[in-house]
């Protein structure tokens, strides 16, 4: 995006001013080289963005033929073009801790303070139901940018490859201007742990030694960006020790945010960010990031092939008391009659951990399926018709398209279809203490999501969420 500060920088030189230095001749080449390299990277991800959707939020700015390049410091031409000012600052939030539903709110909470910061902000890669580097899907596998953009008019977003795209140019910036001197300096990095442990009473920010196990996955930007080779990057280290109470209320979040930004408005090209933060950090909380349109479509999809009318079920086995399934399930059952007779809703979509598609728990952090949790499967199979996203081929696209296996053997995309169908349900159930785990977020941000659209004056939800009861042998 051209943005206004652009023309105020390129200070007008006259020719004969530049004539007298000796190294115009290799600026215009080197510029030409620039220019054309330019080009063709974004042609390349047109093309890409053809393949694969829309893989880029911003383009970087692309220089008319008829501009006239003004500054001859060839890093600054860089920074102006990919940034819209002479020095690129950027926050990479490598990991955001957490599965899909928490590290979603931790990715606005990030994109408030890149705002706060003024720094472009990293789209860090997507799967497995995170958002951290170790994934190979870009963001826009899972989220809408272009909404994300709407949402956040003031940040700037860069994917993961743009990035690269910035670190390749720059060390080839490096390597041309470093001859003897040190024209460009290395990357100046600042790595911070922000996490929740709660092991200190109150916030504590401080300088730490280098940090020797480093998450390997940072690897994938070497030789480029190597945070382990001083020549080619300097980095600081610190901890941000953070806990409940700063993150607690609006109050304490307001004054938690303040001493963040403070601590974090530094120099540093590159603030690299380790996050385990399991609370906003914002006293505003912004709204979920939307899924992209595939996703979107594919919930729909499915809400048409149950007639537009059927009751979500979220039954998440995982933390359940094994023995207790037969009741549980026995529970449901009689639920799903009680409300399919009062609600006159013939059909029913089952969201759940229980593995679907092959032994493989839908859950990372689900380990052990048992008889019981079979029986209790087969009993509520045996009785009603169950819908999921497999028996209804959602993401059939992506599940023949041998890339993806790896996102659909745990938990996935797939997770985030079971709670866009969940929501969009007519009624919705989730199960007790005792038969599935409650603290889930994830159950959460189904009924938030569902208040808000009853709310909202759609009469097409008929509750929020219900939990069904155990079956009482005794009555
Ligand atoms: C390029 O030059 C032409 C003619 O001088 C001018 O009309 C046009 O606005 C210029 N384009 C840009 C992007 O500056
Ligand atoms: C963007 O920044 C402008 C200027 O600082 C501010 O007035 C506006 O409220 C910001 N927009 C959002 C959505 O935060
Ligand atoms: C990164 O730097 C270290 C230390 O200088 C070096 O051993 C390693 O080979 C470098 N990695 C790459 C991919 O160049
Ligand atoms: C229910 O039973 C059918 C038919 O035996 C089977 O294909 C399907 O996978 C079962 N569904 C679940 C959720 O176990």
């Amino acid at each position: 995006m051209a943005s206004p500060q652009l023309n105020s920088l390129w200070i007008k030189m006259s020719t004969n001013q530049l004539m007298r230095k000796t190294s115009f001749l290799i600026c215009v080449l080197f510029m030409l080289w620039y220019i054309t390299s330019f080009f063709y990277y974004e042609q390349e991800k047109l093309s890409m963005a053809k393949n694969e959707g829309n893989i880029n939020v911003i383009p970087p700015p692309v220089l008319s033929s008829n501009t006239t390049i003004t500054t001859n410091n060839p890093l600054e031409v860089l920074n102006i073009n990919y940034c819209g000012q002479p020095t690129c600052k950027f926050l990479f939030v490598y990991m955001f801790g957490e599965q899909e539903t928490k590290a979603n709110l931790h990715f606005r909470s990030f994109s408030q303070l890149a705002e706060k910061l003024n720094r472009v902000m990293i789209l860090t890669n997507v799967g497995s139901s995170k958002i951290d580097i170790c994934n190979k899907l870009p963001f826009d596998f899972y989220y809408n940018t272009n909404l994300l953009q709407k949402e956040f008019p003031n940040v700037t977003y860069k994917s993961e490859d743009d990035f690269i795209f910035w670190l390749k140019e720059r060390d080839q910036i490096k390597k041309i201007m470093n001859k003897g001197d040190e024209v460009i300096p290395p990357l100046s990095v600042l790595h911070s742990n922000l996490r929740r442990y709660d092991i200190t009473s109150n916030a504590v920010y401080r300088d730490v030694k280098p940090i020797t196990s480093l998450n390997s996955c940072l690897s994938k930007f070497e030789p480029s960006m190597n945070l382990t080779d001083s020549s080619n990057s300097r980095v600081r280290y610190t901890i941000m020790d953070i806990t409940k109470d700063d993150l607690r209320t609006e109050k304490s979040r307001d004054r938690f945010s303040k001493l963040l930004i403070d601590v974090l408005t530094i120099d540093e090209e590159i603030l690299l960010v380790n996050s385990y933060v399991l609370d906003p950090l914002f006293p505003v909380i912004m709204p979920p990031l939307p899924y992209n349109d595939y996703i979107l479509n594919e919930a729909q999809k499915i809400k048409d092939k149950l007639s537009s009318s059927y009751i979500g079920i979220h039954w998440r086995l995982e933390q359940s008391r094994a023995e207790l399934l037969p009741e549980c399930a026995q529970g449901l059952i009689e639920t799903l009659n009680q409300v399919m007779k009062e609600k006159g809703i013939k059909n029913i979509y089952l969201a759940t951990d229980y593995p679907l598609l092959s032994s493989h728990s839908q859950s990372d952090t689900f380990g052990d399926i048992t008889n019981y949790h079979h029986d209790a499967m087969r009993m509520l199979n045996e009785t009603f018709k169950i819908n999921t996203w497999v028996s209804l081929e959602g993401l059939e696209q992506l599940r023949k398209d041998g890339k993806y296996d790896a996102e659909f053997l745990g938990a996935g995309i797939q997770g985030i279809l079971d709670k866009l169908v969940c929501i969009n349900s007519n009624y919705f159930i989730s199960g007790p203490v005792g038969c599935s785990r409650i603290l889930s977020t994830f159950t959460k941000a189904i009924a938030e999501e569902r208040r808000n659209r009853i709310e909202k004056k759609d009469h097409s939800l008929l509750n929020i969420i219900d939990r069904w009861r155990i079956f009482n042998t005794s009555v």
